[in-house]
């Protein structure tokens, strides 16, 4: 038996965080040698909300390189950019004549991205979830490693490919594999270093909320010495009363890498004054050669270019493969 496939991706804009990289990239990385791996760049969804065509590619090539510095392997792993592949927005527009609009209004993530732009909400937006489905099936995954906040969008993903296969293929020659979610029970949901009721995002306007991966050792030590906390002394775990300590103490954790038993150890007296040095300092250290590497890669363009277009071929060839199975499946006609 064959490896099993893995693929995610990653939206293009803005910077990349903590949130990004204990959530998914992370554990992309850890996984990587088991499976067959697919990772993308997820530039088409960045234009779902206002953007700056000046910057897009540019972000692209950010987040690619990131990923690159990140630890992703090219031995197992196939980076490509979303975009370069024309196959995912013919499956969207396949699948959106078949996904009941419904389903996509009830979507968390669209409820308060569009509560945020009021009546310049696109049709992009509500849409989103359908593309995300299309570059998931495309690649016909087992397994897709993503952080808490994706939960939603990966079981419409799942209801997206049973009703298909339901209308219009037989039970024995399904077109779609119906994908499993691949969420860690720690790291899934990162928050915000100014409110640990809210996840650490992107789209939040405070930058003092995330650390991104290409923050210098200033700005990191900034924004900890800055962030949230409460007047109690003693740091612990699982509070549900002190949201910001259980959110610092995992950074801590999983930064260090270190257990959970031994940092509440480490921390059960501790005050503020002293824990914040130590999250710097490991912050600091696990950004550090992240931050190196990625320094190296942009040196080369033509690295980066060449590991795109390999990817592109490589993933270009299985979408296609796809996609045609799904257009016979709905009966259209074969271009000469
Ligand atoms: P995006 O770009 O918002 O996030 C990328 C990955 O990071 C995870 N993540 C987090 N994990 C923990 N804590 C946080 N605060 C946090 N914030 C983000 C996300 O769960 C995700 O795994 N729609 C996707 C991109 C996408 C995609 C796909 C993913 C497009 N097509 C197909 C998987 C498969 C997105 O915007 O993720």
């Amino acid at each position: 038996m064959g490896r099993q496939r893995v693929l995610s991706g990653v939206q293009s804009t803005g910077e990349l965080h903590l949130g990004n990289y204990l959530g998914a990239i992370r554990n992309w990385v850890d996984g990587q040698s088991h499976y067959e791996n697919y990772f993308f760049i997820a530039d088409l969804h960045a234009i779902t909300v206002p953007h700056n065509p000046k910057r897009l590619a540019e972000n692209t090539r950010t987040l690619a390189a990131l990923y690159l510095a990140c630890g992703l392997d090219l031995e197992f792993t196939t980076i490509f950019v979303q975009s370069h592949v024309p196959a995912h927005t013919e499956l969207t527009w396949l699948f959106n004549c078949i996904t009941p609009l419904n389903w996509l209004e009830r979507m968390i993530q669209f409820k308060e991205k569009a509560i945020k732009q009021g009546e310049n909400v696109s049709v992009g937006l509500l849409n989103y979830p359908v593309l995300q489905a299309a570059d998931i099936l495309l690649y016909q995954p087992d397994l897709v490693p993503v952080g808490e906040d994706q939960k939603q969008h990966l079981e419409l993903t799942r209801d997206i490919a049973t009703r298909f296969n339901f209308q219009f293929a037989s039970p024995k020659q399904p077109v779609f594999k119906i994908p499993e979610p691949l969420i860690r029970p720690t790291g899934a949901r990162v928050m915000s270093l100014l409110d640990g009721t809210r996840k650490m995002s992107k789209s939040d306007p405070a930058e003092l909320s995330r650390i991104n991966l290409l923050d210098p050792p200033d700005q990191i030590r900034n924004k900890i010495k800055r962030c949230k906390t409460d007047p109690i002394r003693g740091l612990t775990f699982d509070n549900p009363a002190r949201p910001e300590c259980d959110n610092l103490l995992t950074l801590y954790m999983l930064l260090s890498g270190k257990s959970k038993a031994a940092i509440a150890t480490e921390c059960q007296d501790m005050g503020w004054g002293q824990f914040k040095p130590l999250l710097t300092e490991v912050t600091i250290a696990a950004l550090k050669p992240i931050q190196d590497r990625y320094q190296a890669i942009v040196q080369e363009p033509s690295y980066l270019e060449s590991v795109l277009r390999q990817g592109r071929e490589k993933a270009a060839a299985i979408a296609f493969s796809t996609l045609k199975q799904a257009r016979e499946a709905l009966g259209f006609s074969t271009p000469l």
